[in-house]
């Protein structure tokens, strides 16, 4: 019997050999040390994300789950319906493909500048120094956040995600790191209810709200804006990368991307599905339910392996395989049901324009592995760092500008 501990240390340096195993051997696997259950087949995360019995109302992290840290309800991924119904149709406007095309010129400029700046040194960190600064700058410009703490976001939010080798959870520094997240964020708070005619963006429309009746308090705005500046900073750098090494570990694959950028999104899709930043969020069963077999009981933690049920393979033919011509009808990179990523969308068009950036001005991109740097945890895996060189007077003239 596989006896699986998502803090394992050698499951942590290699988790795709466990996650075959719990496939095959165990797809319900109940952990008696959690009193937690772990599905990791692609059928049962895929039933049980649409399932409403099973509530968000005690958490979603690994720490939450597993380790008894208190469930945070002013949390918009926290929240059940009827409440998180109501947020949601105050926060999806501002992500639909419409509202987040309106920035493509932005995103472009600001990937433009960041390339151009490195053409003449021959290298540049496609998680840090591109993917994180886009992202936390869009981050901040969608919540209505000061644009100038985007360079700041970028840290706080890693340092959030903090684990050391050995230590199950959040470090003192992540736990810092939080304390001063969400302080800042009250400050900001604070501002805006000071003067709400300054408030732009998501935030205008948080300070305006009436959820089930009650404008907002300030826990559940600051909660909001910490939920949207983290989900919308921390896993595009670690998407963007992993595409960036999945292309340049298949030269094939590379040179189709760079003949045809239109090709570019179904990459990015394809390496998120193999890279799954999001290991595993979960829920706890409120009315018993049926999945893989076996029936669960009220009250139990039910974890969903998205990067194991991403490999599933009963869901995908050679799983694997990077594969461009893949387009896979559905997959679990953004989760699934009532809390399926809300920034996909941005995710997608972040990805796109980046992407079609970078491949027109660096074709043949090295990566500069010594340099790179991984955050393995058990709960959000990926690029922290990851530069690529080149040969400065080799960079190509730009293509295709607009
Ligand atoms: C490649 C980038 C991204 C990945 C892989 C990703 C992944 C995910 C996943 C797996 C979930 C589901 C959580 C669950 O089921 O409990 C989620 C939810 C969410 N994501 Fe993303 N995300 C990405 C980018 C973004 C961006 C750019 C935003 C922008 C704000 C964002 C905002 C959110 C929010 C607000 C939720 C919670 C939705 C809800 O509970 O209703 N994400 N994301």
């Amino acid at each position: 019997m596989i006896d699986f501990d998502p803090y394992d240390e050698a499951f942590l340096d290699d988790p795709l050999p466990v996650y075959a195993r719990l496939r095959s051997e165990s797809p319900v696997h109940r952990s008696e040390r959690y009193g937690a259950t772990f599905l990791s087949r692609f059928e049962d995360v895929w039933t049980a994300t649409q399932s409403r019995k099973l509530s968000v109302a005690g958490g979603i992290t690994p720490s939450q789950l597993l380790l008894g840290a208190p469930a945070n309800p002013d949390m918009p991924s926290q929240m059940d319906p009827p409440r998180h119904t109501a947020m949601r149709a105050v926060l999806s406007p501002h992500f639909r493909p419409g509202a987040v095309g309106r920035f493509e010129h932005e995103i472009r400029a600001l990937a433009r500048a960041r390339i151009e700046a490195a053409l003449s040194v021959g290298r540049l960190d496609v998680a840090a120094g591109l993917g994180a600064k886009i992202a936390a700058h869009m981050a901040c410009r969608i919540v209505g956040f000061p644009l100038e703490h985007a360079e700041a976001l970028c840290e706080r939010v890693n340092a959030f995600f903090h684990r050391r080798a050995g230590h199950r959870g959040e470090t003192e520094k992540a736990a810092e790191a939080a304390t001063a997240l969400f302080g800042w964020v009250a400050e900001f708070v604070e501002q805006l209810r000071a003067e709400p005619a300054r408030a732009t963006g998501l935030s205008a429309d948080l300070l305006a709200a009436r959820i089930e009746g009650r404008p907002l308090d300030d826990a559940a705005l600051v909660n909001a804006v910490v939920n949207l500046l983290i989900a919308a900073s921390d896993t595009f750098p670690k998407a963007l990368a992993a595409t960036v090494d999945r292309l340049v570990g298949a030269p094939d694959a590379l040179r189709a991307v760079v003949r045809d950028p239109g090709l570019l999104p179904a990459a990015f899709q394809e390496a998120v599905r193999l890279e799954t930043p999001t290991q595993f969020q979960g829920r706890t069963v409120a009315e018993p339910i049926a999945l893989g077999g076996r029936t669960l009981a009220k009250g139990e933690r039910v974890c969903f392996l998205f990067a194991a049920a991403n490999r599933d393979p009963f869901e995908f033919a050679a799983p694997d395989r990077f594969d461009l011509a893949r387009r896979p009808p559905r997959t679990l990179a953004f989760g699934n049901g009532l809390h399926l990523c809300l920034g996909r969308p941005l995710a997608m068009l972040e990805a796109r324009v980046v992407l079609e950036e970078l491949f027109a001005r660096i074709p043949e991109p090295v990566p500069l592995r010594d340099e790179a740097r991984f955050a393995r945890t058990e709960y959000v895996r990926g690029w922290l760092r990851y530069p690529i060189g080149f040969e400065p007077e080799a960079a190509s003239p730009p293509r295709g500008r607009g």
